[in-house]
């Protein structure tokens, strides 16, 4: 059974949709332990605890310094002993010692089809206002792997998401996150489980 342990940072609406997938047998051979947030007030801890998963807050203002959250980070995170790491919309630089150490166990969820509108400063709604001012047609969502860089890790879905005329950066986020990315992250938890997917030569492979 894979130990997932959720990152979030908001609503959660991504967390909820791992949840009812983990719950409707979308997500087989997987469980959530816990979820982690930099932010007391996300949403998303309280739907964890709804589901009586482990809800643990802990936020970079906590510590003097960013290397000292960073090993507060690191040691919290290695006690849960998660086989899968998920970032479903956490929104905080992850410390590259938990990223070398979780190599190839870390995915995280994207509003966009890399590489288009990606890297540093795009996340959120951010992401759809640019795809909105560049005038794209299509867009989308992205599970990855994490590396050491902001988004360029090996690529494991992706899917397609029209862009409609009279589009607002929200109507286009909510669009994105129903067709996409609420399907695409459980789809993802439940390949690894699995043991369908396997990383070679920086490319995210999956098992016919
Ligand atoms: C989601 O749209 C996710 O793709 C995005 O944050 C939102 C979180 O929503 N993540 C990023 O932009 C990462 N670069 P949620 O809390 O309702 O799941």
């Amino acid at each position: 059974m894979l130990k997932v342990v959720v990152f979030v940072s908001g609503g959660g609406t991504n967390l909820k949709a791992i949840l009812d997938a983990v719950e409707e047998g979308r997500i087989t051979n997987a469980c959530v332990s816990a979820v982690i947030s930099n932010n007391k007030n996300a949403y998303a801890l309280e739907r964890a605890k709804k589901h009586g998963i482990d809800a643990i807050c802990i936020s970079p203002k906590e510590f003097e310094s960013r290397e000292e959250f960073n090993r507060a980070f690191l040691v919290r995170v290695k006690e849960l002993a998660p086989d899968l790491i998920v970032l479903a919309g956490f929104l905080v630089v992850l410390p590259e010692t938990l990223i070398r150490e979780y190599q190839n166990r870390i995915i995280n969820i994207h509003p966009s089809l890399i590489p288009s509108f990606c890297g540093k400063g795009y996340y959120g709604l951010k992401v759809h206002e640019a795809a909105l001012s560049r005038g794209v047609k299509v867009t989308g969502a992205t599970v990855h792997f994490v590396d050491e860089g902001t988004d360029t890790g090996p690529i494991l879905l992706q899917k397609a998401v029209k862009v409609e005329d009279g589009d607002t950066p929200e109507l286009l986020q909510r669009r994105v996150m129903e067709q996409a990315e609420w399907v695409l992250l459980p789809q993802a938890i439940d390949l690894i489980a699995n043991g369908k997917v396997s990383v070679a030569d920086g490319h995210a492979v999956i098992a016919e």
